[in-house]
């Protein structure tokens, strides 16, 4: 075999590669200008309540979006992940408390407290771990919520506290549907 021959498959293995990478980064770019185009400008950044068009989330899926500078997880849970947080008995919880500025601030942390109301697949929440502030992993952990990489925090599919030092559940912010597929936060 010459040297032409054996360096060719390398070449093209070179090009799939790069080429299956240039796909995921455009998956990926998909979703953000859609979401960029949402938010507000700079200046009334402070104030602002933005609206997502969540109508590309299938149920397994999540997005994040951007509020007032931090990062909003937006999922639409499944069968399966709903029943699995509504079956967490509240004693079990590191944090008892639902942590939802919809709710006053004493309502225990029930997955119905947890989700959206009448919506309950849907869960829109602060992605910021409330140990340190990391962004945690979406779809993943012993709880198959989020887990923080950072320090090993684990958050169920209401993204109620679970394992490890973080001391919250994950905040939920002021939102509200305002059609079936649009969700404003703030
Ligand atoms: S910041 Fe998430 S576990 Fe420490």
């Amino acid at each position: 075999m010459s040297v032409n021959e054996t360096s060719e498959p390398t070449r093209r293995d070179f090009l799939y590669i790069a080429t299956g990478a240039a796909g995921a980064v455009g998956a990926a770019a998909a979703v953000w200008p859609f979401i960029d185009q949402m938010n507000p400008d700079a200046g009334t950044l402070a104030l602002a309540a933005i609206e997502v068009n969540v109508s590309s989330v299938a149920p397994g899926q999540s997005i994040t979006a951007k509020w007032r500078g931090k990062p909003v997880f937006i999922r639409q849970r499944t069968p399966e992940e709903v029943t699995a947080a509504q079956t967490v008995a509240l004693a079990d919880l590191k944090d008892p408390v639902a942590r939802n500025e919809n709710l006053p601030g004493d309502a225990p942390a029930t997955d119905a407290n947890r989700s959206a109301k009448g919506k309950e697949q849907w869960l829109v929440m602060v992605g910021v771990c409330t140990h340190l502030g990391c962004i945690p992993l979406g779809q993943s952990g012993p709880y198959n919520g989020w887990f923080c990489p950072c320090h090993g925090s684990a958050y169920d599919t209401a993204g109620r506290i679970r394992q490890g030092p973080a001391p919250q559940n994950m905040a939920i912010p002021p939102f509200e549907f305002i059609s079936d597929t649009t969700v404003r936060v703030g």
